[in-house]
């Protein structure tokens, strides 16, 4: 007999369905509560809430667990590459070599952006944040390319949005880098890998030939892959939820790179680094920033620090902290702000307030870091971390869309007025 749990209503037993998922996580199916009783369930931030089904990714944040597919991401992040990773999260297994080759050859045809674009930028003040570029460029892909919005697309139009989408972002995110700068674009080189590509056109010019440091082309690959999927996360989220209404996938994907960008989110690796460098300005102890993290009354939060689901310690920023030795390492940098990090993460691991409270080292803690030592300047971390993420947020969709999700449409409770009767003008004063 399958497994329920009892809501008792009003001295009414009410019988609801326990859903179990492949690791044994469980949860009570609520859908037809409010037809049944009228009653809806009540949850600000959707912290106790799941909102889909999903065979993606797999996330245990008592046991620092993270895995794509089954894949660790310890494995992942030192095996993959990021090409066969987002062909993971999309499809549903590793590719095999002719898989990976007629991918890897789709995606590097498609990497050219329409010449209108350039435009776009030009309409841009100079200084403008890439992520608000980056947002609207994506959102315009969808009137380039009309298929991906039409109703009958078919699973061909489908497939190469995908690959268009994988494509185009990293060249639209170092056009916008180039255009924040006021500097001449480099068009995309189809003898690159993804990663070195992406460099190139971020850090060559016209005027001299760039050669891609193999030691930042590997260290961009792994934290692309650390950053690919984390579950139905803000902007994973909203993906799902745009893309439910049926809006096309680069639309869905613009709203996930707006919602991305919040400092609570993934704005968080630039939050970090500002915060990293005011302390270092002040000069003084970390105590101060401990305490003012710790004070209600104070706004100020350590960033890069908590996370909704991690609370013992977050697998990925454990990665990452080797690979930020590693990397400046290699590329012999020596940045302060690590020794700073490095020192604020033991004071407040050795706080009671931080230990009651479960507030670890999260993924941006360290990505910052090395995206500094790669030579990738602050307001671009968090464009960074979109091009992580952008496999999981295509994996999402296309699950989404093929579970046929009901469209996205949360529930509330009125708290406003009651009725009250209009009153003019005149009356009003
Ligand atoms: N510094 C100080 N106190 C904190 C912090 C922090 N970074 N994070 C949480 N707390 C406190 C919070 O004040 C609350 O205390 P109390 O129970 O006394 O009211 C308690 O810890 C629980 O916090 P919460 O805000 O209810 O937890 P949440 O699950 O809603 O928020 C979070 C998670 C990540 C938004 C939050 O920890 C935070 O703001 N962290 C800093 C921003 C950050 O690093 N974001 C990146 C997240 S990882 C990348 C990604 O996937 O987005």
């Amino acid at each position: 007999m399958s497994e329920t749990a009892k809501l008792i209503l009003h001295g009414q037993e009410i019988d609801l369905p326990v859903i179990t998922g492949s690791e044994n996580e469980k949860a009570i199916d609520i859908s037809k509560l409010r037809s049944t009783t009228g009653y809806i369930t009540l949850d600000p931030g959707f912290k106790n809430t799941g909102s889909t089904q999903s065979a993606i990714t797999y996330l245990d944040g008592e046991n620092g667990i993270l895995r794509y597919r089954g894949y660790s991401i310890e494995e992942l992040a030192e095996n993959a590459t990021f090409l066969e990773v987002a062909y993971l999260l999309i499809y549903g297994d590793l590719p095999n070599t002719e898989e990976l080759a007629y991918f890897d050859e789709s995606i590097t045809h498609h990497t050219l952006v329409h010449e209108n674009m350039k435009r776009f930028f030009d309409a841009f003040p100079q200084g403008a944040h890439p992520m608000g570029m980056l947002s609207s460029m994506i959102a315009s892909l969808s009137t380039f390319y009309p298929e991906s919005q039409a109703s009958n697309r078919s699973v061909t139009d489908i497939e190469k949005t995908i690959h268009r989408l994988i494509a185009k972002l990293p060249t639209l995110a170092a056009q916008a880098y180039k255009h924040n700068k006021g500097l001449p674009v480099m068009y995309p080189r189809n003898d690159q890998s993804y990663c070195g590509n992406f460099l190139q056109m971020m850090f060559g010019l016209p005027t001299e030939d760039y050669e891609v440091n193999e030691v930042v082309e590997r260290a961009l690959n792994k934290l692309l892959i650390l950053h690919a999927d984390h579950e139905q996360n803000c902007s994973t989220a909203t993906v799902r939820v745009v893309g439910s209404s049926q809006a096309n996938l680069y639309s869905s994907v613009s709203a996930g790179i707006a919602a991305l960008w919040g400092p609570l989110h993934g704005g968080a690796n630039q939050a970090v680094i500002e915060m990293l460098e005011t302390i270092r300005r002040d000069g003084g102890g970390l105590e101060k920033w401990i305490d003012k993290a710790k004070d209600k009354n104070d706004s100020f939060r350590l960033m890069g620090f908590g996370h909704r689901v991690y609370k013992n310690f977050d697998p990925r920023a454990t990665i990452i902290k080797v690979a930020a030795d590693e990397v400046l390492e290699a590329l012999g940098v020596n940045d302060p702000i690590l020794d700073i990090a490095k020192e604020l993460e033991q004071v407040a691991l050795n706080d009671e307030y931080f230990i009651q409270r479960g507030l670890y080292p999260n993924v941006d803690f360290y990505s910052g870091i090395i995206y500094r030592a790669l030579g990738i300047p602050t307001d671009m971390f968090t464009v960074m971390f979109a091009l992580g993420r952008l496999p999981g947020w295509i994996g999402q969709w296309k699950e989404m869309t093929e579970q046929s999700e009901p469209i996205g449409r949360p529930r509330q409770v009125y708290t406003g007025s009651t009725s009250r009767p209009y009153v003019s003008l005149t009356e009003r004063g």
